[in-house]
């Protein structure tokens, strides 16, 4: 475990790729989630083996973000933030986690309850199913539970960026560097 007396100006390269990497792809995960009902039938069965793949993908990478955050100290947020900043930029992390994390969970009990859907697969591997009985109604409850935390991941996307773009253009404290390989760090005020 890593936990320096004094705390890092910026986040560890694991951090920042496991960051980026994961954003691309819950952005993609979300565009594609949003427009699976739509698809005509010919490609609905890919786009939703895709969807699969790239959802159980972005839960391990998540399970492992989650344990560097919590064996590491991450650099503390500007000091003359004000609490319900503080408050706003905890819940929002957190938040993150529990959806990176729920939300392919809830995908994976749903298709693994589903009487219809087919085997999961991930990149044309088996997947096992999650032990839950094959019930149709289990699996719209457990839909309604996984399109809920699509438009909660929206939300905290649009937080998230609102935070950053506030930082950078309000409180010129430039928190984005701390995360962006290759970013100077700001000038001493
Ligand atoms: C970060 C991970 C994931 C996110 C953000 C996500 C998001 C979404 C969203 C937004 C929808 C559309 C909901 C609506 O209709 O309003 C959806 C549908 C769906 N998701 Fe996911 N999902 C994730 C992971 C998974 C996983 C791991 C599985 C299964 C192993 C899965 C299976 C499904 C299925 C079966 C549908 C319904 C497709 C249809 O309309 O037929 N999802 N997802």
């Amino acid at each position: 475990m890593t936990s320096p007396a004094t705390p890092p100006a910026r986040y560890t390269a694991v951090a920042m790729a496991l960051h980026w990497i994961i954003a691309l792809a819950l952005i993609w995960q979300l565009t594609l989630g949003f427009s699976l009902e739509g698809l005509p039938r010919a490609e609905k069965g890919a786009a939703n083996a895709l969807h699969k793949s790239l959802g159980i993908t972005i839960l391990l990478l998540s399970l492992a973000r989650l344990g560097w955050r919590l064996t590491h100290r991450p650099p503390p947020l500007p000091a003359d933030l004000p609490g319900w900043e503080r408050f706003m930029a905890g819940l929002t992390h957190w938040g993150f986690y529990a959806i990176m994390i729920g939300a392919p969970l809830g995908g994976w009990a749903m298709s693994s309850a589903s009487t219809r859907a087919r085997p999961i697969e991930v990149w044309g591997a088996p997947w096992p199913s999650l032990p839950l009985p094959k019930s149709d109604a289990l699996a719209g409850q457990l839909y309604l539970g996984h399109a809920a935390a699509g438009y909660i991941a929206v939300a905290l996307i649009a937080l998230h960026i609102g935070a950053v773009v506030k930082h950078m253009f309000v409180d010129d404290n430039d928190v984005l560097w701390r995360m962006v390989p290759g970013l100077k760090p700001p000038p001493p005020s």
